[in-house]
C-alpha cells in the first residue's frame, strides 16, 4: 500500500511534489521518490526512508520549477524498502516513469516474457514491470500505450506515468485501488486521495475501476479501458486544506483525539428528530431489517471493534442476532446467505481489502449491504447497497480514534433505528438517544482529563505487558485499548474478556504484567470486581477505567480514571478516549512517533 500522487501545470516546484506526498504518508513511508520533467529531461530521485529523506536528497532542487512531476510514498509489498525498490520506477530507455499503488498478480509472468524482449530490470518490485510494458506499446501515443499495458495487468493498481515526449501530461489508471483527480485553473492533479488535491481545489472526480485519466495542463480526459470515452464527474467535497494539518498539536493523533466532539455532532447532525432515528438512506431496507433474524457484520481492526458494541447493542435490544466476522476470515468461509440477507460492512477507509472482498462475496449470494464508512466516493461505497457516512472529517494518524469514535455513534444510530423497527424500543431508547445527543459535551470533559493521564503513562510507560480486561459492553473496549496501546507503543498488550482469564491468561500476571481495567458499575460490575481482585492477588498492578458514582473501584485499583455516570450501553463510547489518549501519552513518553507506527499503514489495500 502506498500514496501517489501526479500534478501538471503552471508555476509547480518540486517542493509542491514533496507537500503533496507528505498528505499522503500515512499510507505507507519506507521509502519515497519523485519523477519530474524538466527541460524535456527526466529526473527521478528516490531514497529509502521517509518524505523528509527525500528532501534532503532533494536539497536546492526541492526549488526547480517544473511542467510536471508524480511522486510516490512506499508501503513495501515486493522487495524490501531500500533506493532501488523505490518508486518511481522507469523503461529502459528512461523516457517513461511509473509509481503505483496496489499489487501486479502476474508481474513475474510478465517480467519473463519482457526479459525475453530484450528489458533489463533493476528492481525487486511488481511495478517496474510497468513502465517496460508501457515502452512496448508506446507508438507516440501515451494514454493509449497506458491502456494496452493495463490490459495485461492482474491485481490492483492505481497507476500515475509520465512520458519525456509529452512534458505537460499525466496518465493515471485505477483498478481496484484508489484514484482521485481535481482540477483547478491552473494546475491538474491526481493522487490516491483528495488531502494533497485540496490545496488547488474542492472540485474532485473519483475515477472507477477500470478506467483511465489523461491530464494536461489544459484538459482533462477519461476513458474506459475498452477506449470509450467516459464522462467526467465532478463533486465537490467540504474538507478544507487546514482540515489535513495539525492546527497546533504535537501529533495528528492527539490533534484527532480533540476533534471527536464535533466528530460526534456531526455524526448526530439530522439524524435524530423527535426521539426518532433518521436514516433516509436504510429505507429501501427497512422491510429486509424488520424480518431479518440474523444480521453480519464484517469488518477489520478497529472497526472491528466497533463491530462488537454494535452487536451487543443491538442482541441486548431486539431479538436479532448479530453475527460479527473479521473479514480476512469471513471472505474464505462459506457464507451462509441469501438473497434477503443484510450485511453491514464496516470501514473508516472504505479501501480495506479484506472487507471489499467480504462484500463482494455477500453479493454473490444476493445479500444487501450497508456500508458505514468515512470516505466519499471509496470503492465500498459504490459497491453497497446504502451507504451511511460517518462525516468525521480526514484522519492522518495511522491508529483509528475519531473515525472509531464516528463508528461507533453511526452503528448506535444504527442499532437504535433497528430497535425502532423491530420492537419500536422507545421508551428505552428515548432516553438513551438523549444521552447520545449530550455526548459531545461529556466528550469535552473527558479530554480535560488529558494532563491526569499522562501523568498515567508516564507512570506505566516502562511496563512491557499489559493485560486489558473488560465484560459485557466493557470487552470490545478492552480489545481496542489493547489495539491501540499496542500499534503505537509497541507494548505487548492484550485485551481479554475479564472472564476467561481464568481459563488460560492469568497465569501471565504478576508484578511486571499490570492490568487495565474496563469497569464502569454496570449489570456485570460485581462480576468484574471478583475479576479485579483475582488479579491484584497475583500482584499485578490495577489501573482501572471506570464512572464516577463507582467509588467501590477506590479500594480494588492502584490507579482511575473516572468518567461521567452514564447509561451502560453507552460506556464503549465514554471511555474511548480515555483508552486512546493513554496509548497516546505512552507512545509520546516513549518518544515513539504515534503518527506512523512501525510496519503499519492507514488503509490495508492489499491482502
Ligand atoms: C488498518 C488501520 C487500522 C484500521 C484497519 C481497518 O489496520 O491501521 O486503524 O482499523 O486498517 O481499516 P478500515 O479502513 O477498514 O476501517
Amino acid at each position: 500500500m502506498c500514496g501517489i500522487v501526479g500534478l501538471t501545470g503552471e508555476q509547480l516546484k518540486v517542493t509542491d511534489l514533496i507537500e503533496a506526498l507528505e498528505r499522503l504518508e500515512y499510507r505507507g513511508y519506507d521509502s519515497a521518490g519523485v519523477a519530474y520533467l524538466k527541460d524535456s529531461k527526466l529526473n527521478i530521485t528516490k531514497s529509502r526512508g521517509k518524505v523528509e529523506v527525500l528532501k534532503n536528497h532533494l536539497g536546492e532542487n526541492l526549488d526547480q520549477t517544473i511542467q510536471t512531476g508524480i511522486a510516490h510514498t512506499r508501503w513495501a509489498t515486493h522487495g524490501e524498502p531500500n533506493d532501488v525498490n523505490a518508486h518511481p520506477h522507469f523503461d529502459c530507455s528512461c523516457k517513461i516513469s511509473v509509481v503505483h499503488n496496489g499489487i501486479i498478480e502476474n508481474y513475474r509472468a510478465l517480467k519473463i516474457r519482457l526479459q525475453e524482449l530484450g528489458h533489463k530490470f533493476l528492481s525487486q518490485t511488481d511495478t517496474e514491470v510497468i513502465p517496460h510494458l508501457i515502452e512496448e506499446y508506446y507508438n507516440g501515443d501515451l494514454l493509449e500505450a497506458v491502456r494496452k499495458a493495463v490490459l495485461k495487468l492482474e491485481g490492483s493498481y492505481a497507476i500515475a506515468v509520465v512520458h519525456v515526449d509529452h512534458p505537460d501530461i499525466i496518465v493515471g489508471a485505477r483498478k481496484g485501488s484508489p484514484l482521485v483527480a481535481g482540477m483547478s485553473d491552473s494546475v491538474k492533479a491526481i493522487a490516491s486521495d483528495v488531502t494533497p488535491l485540496l490545496k488547488f481545489t474542492k472540485e474532485v472526480i473519483f475515477l472507477q475501476d477500470g478506467e483511465l485519466i489523461e491530464l494536461s495542463a489544459n484538459a482533462l480526459k477519461i476513458v474506459g479501458f475498452d477506449g470509450t470515452t467516459h464522462k467526467c464527474q465532478p463533486v465537490t467535497v467540504n474538507w478544507s486544506y487546514e482540515d489535513a494539518q495539525k492546527s497546533g498539536f504535537k501529533h495528528f493523533m492527539l490533534k484527532e483525539i480533540f476533534e471527536e466532539p464535533s466528530c460526534i455532532v456531526s455524526v448526530l447532525t439530522g439524524r435524530i428528530k423527535n426521539d426518532r432515528i433518521v436514516l433516509e438512506e436504510l429505507e429501501p431496507f427497512e422491510k429486509m431489517l424488520i424480518d431479518s433474524k440474523t444480521i453480519k457484520v464484517v469488518a477489520c481492526g478497529t472497526s472491528y471493534h466497533a463491530a462488537l458494541v454494535f452487536k451487543y447493542l443491538l442482541e441486548n435490544t431486539t431479538p436479532i442476532t448479530v453475527d460479527v466476522d473479521v473479514s480476512s476470515e469471513f471472505r474464505y468461509k462459506r457464507p451462509h446467505l441469501k438473497p434477503d440477507s443484510i450485511v453491514v460492512a464496516v470501514s473508516q477507509s472504505g479501501e480495506t481489502a479484506d472487507t471489499l472482498e467480504s462484500v463482494r462475496l455477500a453479493k454473490r449470494c444476493g445479500a444487501k449491504i450497508v456500508a458505514v464508512t468515512n470516505v466519499v466516493g471509496s470503492t465500498l461505497t459504490r459497491e453497497s447497497d446504502c451507504v451511511l457516512y460517518l462525516n468525521a472529517g480526514p484522519e492522518i494518524g495511522v491508529a483509528a480514534t475519531k473515525s472509531y469514535v464516528a463508528q461507533l455513534v453511526m452503528l448506535y444510530l444504527l442499532a437504535f433505528k433497528i430497535g425502532q423497527l423491530v420492537n419500536d424500543f422507545v421508551p428505552q431508547s428515548s432516553q438513551l438517544i438523549d444521552k447520545l445527543m449530550r455526548i459531545p459535551e461529556i466528550f469535552e470533559n473527558s479530554l480535560k482529563s488529558s494532563d491526569k493521564i499522562r501523568e498515567l503513562a508516564t507512570k506505566y510507560k516502562e511496563y512491557k505487558h499489559f493485560m486489558y480486561i473488560g465484560r459485557g459492553y466493557g470487552y470490545p473496549t478492552a480489545l481496542e485499548g489493547a489495539l491501540k496501546l499496542k500499534e503505537i507503543s509497541y507494548i505487548h498488550a492484550t485485551g481479554y474478556p475479564a472472564g476467561e482469564l481464568k481459563h488460560g491468561p492469568i497465569a501471565m500476571l504478576g508484578p511486571e504484567f499490570p492490568v487495565f481495567a474496563i469497569a464502569p458499575n454496570d449489570s456485570l460490575f460485581s462480576k468484574m470486581k471478583s475479576n479485579i481482585i483475582e488479579c491484584r492477588s497475583r500482584n499485578a498492578k490495577i489501573l482501572a477505567l471506570t464512572n464516577h458514582d463507582n467509588q467501590e473501584v477506590t479500594e480494588l485499583a492502584d490507579d482511575i480514571v473516572f468518567v461521567n455516570n452514564s447509561e451502560e450501553e453507552l460506556y464503549p463510547l465514554l471511555m474511548t478516549p480515555i483508552i486512546q489518549l493513554f496509548a497516546y501519552f505512552v507512545a509520546d513518553e516513549l518518544g515513539l512517533d504515534p503518527d506512523k507506527p512501525r510496519n503499519l499503514a492507514k488503509s490495508v489495500t492489499v491482502e
